[in-house]
Formats: C-alpha cells, structure tokens, sequence
C-alpha cells in the first residue's frame, strides 16, 4: 500500500494539513460569496489566491516526471515524492473549483482547462487506487510471478522444456516437429538408474535408463498441434486451454485416452499450462497498473500548455 495500513502515520499530518486548508478556503470563499450577494470567481480575492495556490500545486505535481528521470533532481525519497503529488493534488481539487466559480464559467479555453484538470484528477484516483490494491492481487493470484518483460521467454523456455519430455518418453506422432533439437534420442521413459564408474571403481555419474510408454501417440499429437501452441503464444493465440475449465477437460479427455503411466507426463503438461494461464493474468494485472497512466501523464502535460496559455490571458482580461 502507498498510502493509509502501516504509512498511516506519515500519511496522517497531511490528511489534517489539506482538511485545514481546504476548510479555511472554503470559509473565506463562503463568506466572500454571502458578503457580495454572488459566486466570487477567479477576480475575487479568495478566488485569485485559490487559483495561484491552485497553479503552483499544478507545476509541483508536473515536477514527479523530471523527479523520475533526472538522476541530479534525486531529492527526497520517491515515496516522499508520492505522498506529496497525491495529497497536493486532492487538495489542488477544492481550490481550482473555488477558482473556477464552482464551474460556474464560459469560454473555450476555460472550459477545457477545467475538463482536461478534472479527468487528470480522476485518473490519478483511479490509478491510485490501481497502485493501491493490484500489487498485492498479483501476489495473491500469480505465485508462479516473474518479470513481465521476461514472460515470452520464460514461456518460450518451458514449452522447451516440457518439448524435450514429451519427445523423451512418448511415441512420436508422426510430422515435421518429432526432429526436435534431440532428433534421434530414444523416446523412453526413466526406469531407473545406471551408475558409471571410473578407473578406481568409484561411481562419476549417474545416467538415467530409458523406456518408451506405448500408446502415447497422442500426448505427442496434442502437445504439438495445441499445448506447444498455447505455451507459447498464451490467450493471444485463441486457445481454449486459457481457459481453466476448458483446460481440466482437456487434460481429463487425454488422461483417459492414454495409459496410466503416462499419468505423470500428463501432470506435468498441465502444471505448465497453468502456469502459462498464471502469466497471462500476470501480465494482464500489470498492463491495468500502468495503462492508466497513459491518460495522466500526456494530460497533464496538456493542462500544463493550458495553464500557460490560461494565465497571461486571464490577467491581460483583468
Ligand atoms: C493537477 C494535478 C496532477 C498532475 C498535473 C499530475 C501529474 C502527474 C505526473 C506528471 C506524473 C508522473 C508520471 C511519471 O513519472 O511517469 C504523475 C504520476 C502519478 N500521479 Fe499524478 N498528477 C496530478 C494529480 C494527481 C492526483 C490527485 C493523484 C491521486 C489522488 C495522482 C496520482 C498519481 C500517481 C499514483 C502517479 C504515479 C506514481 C507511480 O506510478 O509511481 N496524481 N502525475
């Protein structure tokens, strides 16, 4: 969690310090407001200091971008950093609509400075929100987690893997794929183990012994034309093994077809589509995590043009 568990503490004086200054605003604007008979907008004195405080809060929050990316500018922790945009920002929020004569307002430019601050506002929620809860979901959903940017080739390394089993122990199917990279070795299964020793007698390695499982043609079959698929290209590639319950069906149709030694290849054929099903949620929760971001971040620029264009304006009209 960013904010509120165990940051509560730290999170607690600006909790208190916002309240206070969005209180004390609200009653100047309110007392403005009854005093003059009408909305004060952004000419009024509450509504002029809103609005600067307003602005100010905006460039500051526009300052987490180069906070990030410029080594020199490594000032106060990240997490520092965070507290702030995120408290700042909610705050910014009573300000700018006091400025805003409680969105009472006209004109193009205004109208769309408004629009553009209060969707960068929404999504900062909601992305707060995201960072708030889904981290702990992958935790909690994804045990088999790895970096996302390494799905496609731990994937790709186990359908490999679990290639060179199916090869090993079961009949070939028959087609182009049985010349795997180790065309030519026995298609067996371990049946136990042969020592090897050296010249005093000693033992220097241990070879595993080799038996084919007859009638697992089909295992061969399958794995090539659906689960090799599947591992390897993940729901992207339509399969109904993304599925959960489809898969269970599938491997119980397999299991049923096909002796009972071959229970164990079976098992582990599974084990690895479920972990694919598990990296493809992985990689799903992680896109939602960020993809909000595609919203705040090119808006708030957009807000930053706005606000520049918005200030020189609205004191040249003053
Ligand atoms: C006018 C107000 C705001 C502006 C101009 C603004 C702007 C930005 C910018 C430029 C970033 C940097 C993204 C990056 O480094 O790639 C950012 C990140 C972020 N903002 Fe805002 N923001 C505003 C308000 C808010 C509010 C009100 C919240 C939440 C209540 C919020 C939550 C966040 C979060 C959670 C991040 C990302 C942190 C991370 O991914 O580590 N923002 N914002």
């Amino acid at each position: 969690m960013i904010i509120g568990g165990r940051t509560w503490p730290r999170d607690r004086p600006w909790v208190a310090g916002i309240a206070l200054a969005a209180a004390a605003a609200a009653a100047w604007y309110g007392w403005e407001w009854s005093a003059g008979g009408r909305l004060p907008g952004g000419s009024s004195r509450p509504g002029f200091v809103c609005g600067v405080v307003g602005g100010l809060i905006i460039l500051f929050e526009l300052l987490l971008w180069p906070r990030r990316r410029v080594r020199s500018w490594r000032l106060g922790s990240a997490q520092a950093w965070l507290r702030a945009h995120v408290w700042l920002g909610l705050l910014a929020l009573p300000l700018v609509l006091m400025h805003a004569r409680l969105l009472v307002i006209g004109g193009l430019l205004n109208v769309a400075l408004m629009a553009v601050f209060l969707v960068v506002i929404a999504s900062g929620v909601w992305g707060l929100w995201l960072q708030q809860f889904l981290p702990g979901m992958i935790l909690d959903e994804v045990p088999g987690e790895t970096i996302r940017e390494q799905i496609d080739h731990v994937a790709a390394r186990e359908a490999a893997e679990v290639g060179r089993l199916v090869r090993a122990v079961c009949e070939p199917a028959g087609g182009a794929d049985d010349e795997g990279d180790d065309a030519g070795s026995e298609f067996a299964v371990v049946t136990g183990f042969r020592a090897m020793t050296g010249i005093q007698g000693r033992v220097v390695e241990t070879l595993p012994v080799y038996a084919v499982i007859p009638g697992t043609r089909e295992i061969s079959r399958r794995f090539r034309e659906e689960i090799r698929p599947f591992l390897l290209a993940g729901r992207r590639g339509g399969s109904p093994l993304a599925g959960r319950r489809q898969a269970e069906g599938f491997f119980a149709a397999l299991r049923a077809g096909c002796p009972a030694d071959a229970a164990g290849v079976i098992d582990r054929l599974e084990r690895a589509c479920e972990q694919r099903r598990q990296f493809d949620l992985q990689a799903r929760l992680h896109d939602r995590l960020h993809r909000w971001l595609l919203v705040h971040v090119p808006l708030s620029f957009a807000l930053g043009v706005l606000l520049a264009v918005h200030v020189p304006v609205a004191l040249w009209y003053w």
